[in-house]
């Protein structure tokens, strides 16, 4: 019978509100390019690695563009996507997260980070989390993105625990997708309607118990 031993986490959207500098920072490449980019549009963006969100992108605006400006693109709105994280200060994790995560720790459920972000670390050490985690899996570590469960699947490989033990916590689409196809339990964080297939969703980590987690494993 599986019984909850982990805990992974998804990062931007999740702990830290950096979703919103994702879209911005692409929004902002996208009328560059003389199209706008909708909120609706931006879920399919959501935990997806950085060139694969600029290739759905140019299919919206319909725009064909060779390698080299592809990786330039990129390059762009990364740095973009860093000037505006640098607003951001450990006050920023978003509400309940620390709470959450010291029952967490007192109840000896081990806490890892599944992240496409190769950015990862950088923001983790901004808002002074890095040492939250017993693992950390980033987009530097990864081959295949989410919805492909390997993100998670070696999260749990680190912590030496099986994937059904495990509760992955997303805001994604494609990542709620990963962690199902991983075996694992998942979260949603966000509004049920974009979520749906996930096991349980959330508004936030306020007032979250552990209870409510480990319920369902029963
Ligand atoms: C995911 C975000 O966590 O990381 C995506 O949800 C982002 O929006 C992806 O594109 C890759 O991030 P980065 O920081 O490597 O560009
Ligand atoms: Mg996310």
């Amino acid at each position: 019978m599986s019984q909850l031993k982990a805990c992974l986490f998804d990062l931007d959207g999740v702990v830290v509100d950096t979703a919103q500098f994702h879209y911005a920072a692409w929004k902002s490449l996208a009328n560059q390019l003389g199209f706008d980019l909708t909120p609706e549009q931006n879920e399919q963006l959501k935990g997806v690695s950085r060139m694969e969100s600029l290739d759905i992108i140019l299919e919206i605006g319909n725009v064909k563009l060779d390698e080299g400006t592809k990786q330039r693109m990129a390059a762009e709105k990364n740095q973009h996507y860093l000037e505006l994280c640098q607003q951001m200060t450990p006050e920023d994790v978003l509400p309940g997260v620390r709470d959450f995560m010291d029952q967490l720790v007192a109840a000896s459920i081990k806490i890892g980070l599944g992240s496409a972000s190769k950015n990862a670390r950088l923001i983790l050490a901004h808002i002074n989390m890095l040492d939250r985690f017993a693992t950390i899996v980033d987009g530097t570590r990864i081959t295949k993105g989410k919805p492909d469960p390997e993100t998670f699947l070696l999260g749990a490989q680190d912590l030496g625990v099986e994937p059904t033990d495990c509760v992955v916590f997303e805001d994604a689409v494609a990542g709620i997708q990963a962690a199902k196809n991983g075996g694992m339990v998942a979260v949603g964080v966000g509004d049920p309607a974009v979520l749906a297939g996930s096991n349980l969703v959330i508004t936030g980590f306020e007032d979250l118990s552990l209870a409510t987690i480990q319920y369902l494993f029963e």
